[in-house]
């Protein structure tokens, strides 16, 4: 799950391109991105797309519902699961029970439409309120069902009234550098995968490649897009590269050849545990890239 692609779920056109762009997830959008007045008919577009073209596409597909508070949750839930989604994105998210919730309602919907219980993942955006921010260490162990957590600024400012998320030399400001590293940190204490948040300006690739650069080095593992020319920088940046993957792969084959000691010397440096770690996570995620060392 390196790229993730935000498409309205309104537009067929999109959902079309979408489909296309190769992308590791495809977000069908029913929430920001739809205006009030067309929710219902998003719901059928989205619903119906999704069942006659998922054959045409190699992404996984989530659904971005309406979040818990708006009462249209339950609506698109019933439209959209019976398009066998592969993942639910629970916006505004205030906790882990806000996901033991959607958790719930998912489990009947599946029996109702006779997929496996649990089929269906979650992945919320966690810093979408203010509550959200400070409750981040609930979601560890809320559901069997969570793949990933994910960060928002836009309705954060809102929430808060910040009138910027960045400051002049486009940095984010204090409110949202915390944010953004207790998802990374409440990902690590859940041991699910950290998803940086969307980049508004996607002329800027320059800039925007910066950005995945940095979301990797610091951990995430994926990031999310809003425009198709988005995807392949991110797709690349999130690959491990082959220096690090044969790196990875001779600090595993050290540990193994000393008949995983400790600590194991390498070249004139010491590797210990945390560094065999580190490697065997490079790699797995080099092989879900379908990078092989
Ligand atoms: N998914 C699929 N296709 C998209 C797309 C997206 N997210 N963003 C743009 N495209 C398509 C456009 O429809 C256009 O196709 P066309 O020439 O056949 O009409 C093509 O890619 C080029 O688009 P471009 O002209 O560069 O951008 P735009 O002005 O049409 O669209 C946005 C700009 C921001 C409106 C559009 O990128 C978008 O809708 N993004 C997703 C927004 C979203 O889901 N937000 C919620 C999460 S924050
Ligand atoms: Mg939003």
């Amino acid at each position: 799950m390196r790229s993730l692609l935000f498409v309205p779920g309104d537009s067929e056109r999109k959902l079309e391109k979408g489909f296309a762009a190769g992308a590791d997830v495809v977000i069908v959008d029913l929430e920001d991105s739809v205006a009030p007045q067309n929710k219902a008919t998003a719901r059928d577009t989205a619903a119906s797309f999704i069942l006659e073209h998922r054959g045409q596409t190699s992404s996984s597909i989530y659904v971005r519902v309406n979040d818990l508070s708006t009462g249209l949750t339950d609506d698109d839930l019933a439209a959209l699961v019976a398009a066998r989604p592969d993942g639910i994105m629970l916006p505004k998210s205030n906790s882990g029970q806000d996901v033991q919730q959607l958790a719930a309602k998912l489990r009947v919907r599946e029996a109702e439409n006779g997929l496996t219980d649990g089929a269906i993942r979650i992945l919320p955006i966690i810093t979408e309120t203010p509550a959200g921010v400070l409750a981040a260490a609930t979601y560890a162990g809320a559901s069997a069902r969570l793949i990933g957590l994910t960060w928002g600024a836009e309705d954060l400012s809102a929430a808060i009234g910040a009138r910027s998320a960045r400051d002049g030399q486009g940095r984010y400001t204090d409110v949202f550098r915390h944010a953004r590293l207790t998802t990374i940190l409440a990902a690590g204490a859940a041991e699910v995968a950290a998803i940086d948040t969307v980049f508004p300006n996607f002329r800027d690739i320059a800039a925007f490649s910066t950005e995945c650069a940095e979301a990797e080095r610091d951990g995430f593992t994926g990031k999310m897009a809003i425009h198709p020319d988005q995807v392949p920088v991110i797709n690349a940046a999130f690959t491990p590269s082959p220096d690090a993957v044969s790196q990875s792969a001779a600090i595993v084959s050290a540990f193994q050849a000393a008949g995983n000691p400790g600590v194991v010397g390498i070249d004139g440096k010491m590797y210990d545990r945390p560094h065999l770690r580190l490697a065997e996570r490079l790699l797995a995620r080099a092989r879900a890239a379908g990078v092989s060392a």
